[in-house]
């Protein structure tokens, strides 16, 4: 594979939160997840768990579980961003529609990572707090990334749901799925064809975040700068969230 065509399916993989019901060919799960095998980990610990969901009602079941902590579901994430710093405050959150988002996804994978793993860690690592869950978490996360790009290159659409992992839902879905102690939750995909397709992506521009050899603070954003992105990126992703929702945004 050339450079190019490595960076085609990176600017391909995009977030996207509508999915037509359509079930996926079986054997596409199966390639997402041999993708992620692949991924490195600290000390080739491979921690990772995938857990696949296509029964509608367990489905349900997840969904409901996570739209509990939903603004609507009342659980404070609504609440605590009344405490937000008032210039990168919204007015509302009305991107958050349960009736319009996942649930509709024919496959979800919950990525489950093995704690027990860390014990292989070299021990400098392991007795060190902030190492030992950046390694894990970090390999973890290769691994969900990997399932990502996977899915790009099958033409399906794939979303993070990382509300699976807050304390509630995390313990919450342990019931409901048998996990075992020691296996936790690291995040969910939801995963099927797209609804609809992606908008181009509001980026940062790369003169400000590469710097080279000699660099002084100059060389960095201001906050001023980072201010102005924050709430830049915070409308975007708002906008991202009720694409397809908004039939002028469908296509
Ligand atoms: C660690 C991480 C967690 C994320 N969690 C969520 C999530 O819970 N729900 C969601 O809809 N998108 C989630 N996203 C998707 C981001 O919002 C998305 O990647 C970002 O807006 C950039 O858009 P793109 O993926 O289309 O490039 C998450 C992404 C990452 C990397």
């Amino acid at each position: 594979m050339d450079y190019n065509s490595f960076l085609d399916l990176v600017k391909q993989r995009r977030t996207i939160r509508r999915f037509k019901p359509d079930p996926l060919p079986d054997d596409y799960v199966d390639k997402i997840i041999e993708a992620a095998r692949w991924a490195p980990s600290g000390y080739n610990s491979q921690p990772w768990e995938f857990v696949v969901i296509k029964d509608k009602k367990l489905k349900d079941d997840v969904f409901n579980t996570i739209a509990r902590q939903r603004p609507t579901g009342g659980s404070g994430f609504a609440q605590t961003e009344d405490y937000r710093e008032s210039w990168m405050r919204q007015k509302s959150l009305p991107w958050l529609d349960p009736e319009m988002e996942y649930q509709n996804a024919p496959v979800f994978i919950l990525l489950y990572g093995d704690t027990r793993t860390q014990l292989g860690l070299p021990m400098v690592v392991r007795y060190d707090p902030y190492m030992k869950q950046s390694i894990y978490t970090s390999s973890l996360a290769n691994a969900f990334l990997y399932m990502h790009l996977a899915a790009t290159t099958l033409g399906l659409a794939s979303q993070w749901v990382s509300l699976v992992a807050s304390p509630n839902n995390h313990l919450r879905l342990k019931g409901l799925l048998n996990i075992p102690a020691g296996i936790d939750v690291y995040d969910m995909m939801a995963l099927g064809y797209p609804a609809h397709k992606s908008r181009p992506k509001l980026m940062r521009p790369a003169d400000k975040m590469v710097h080279r050899d000699f660099f002084g603070e100059e060389d960095f954003r201001t906050d001023e700068e980072v201010r102005d992105f924050i709430k830049r990126t915070r409308a975007w992703v708002s906008a991202n969230h009720r694409r397809g929702v908004d039939k002028k945004m469908v296509g």
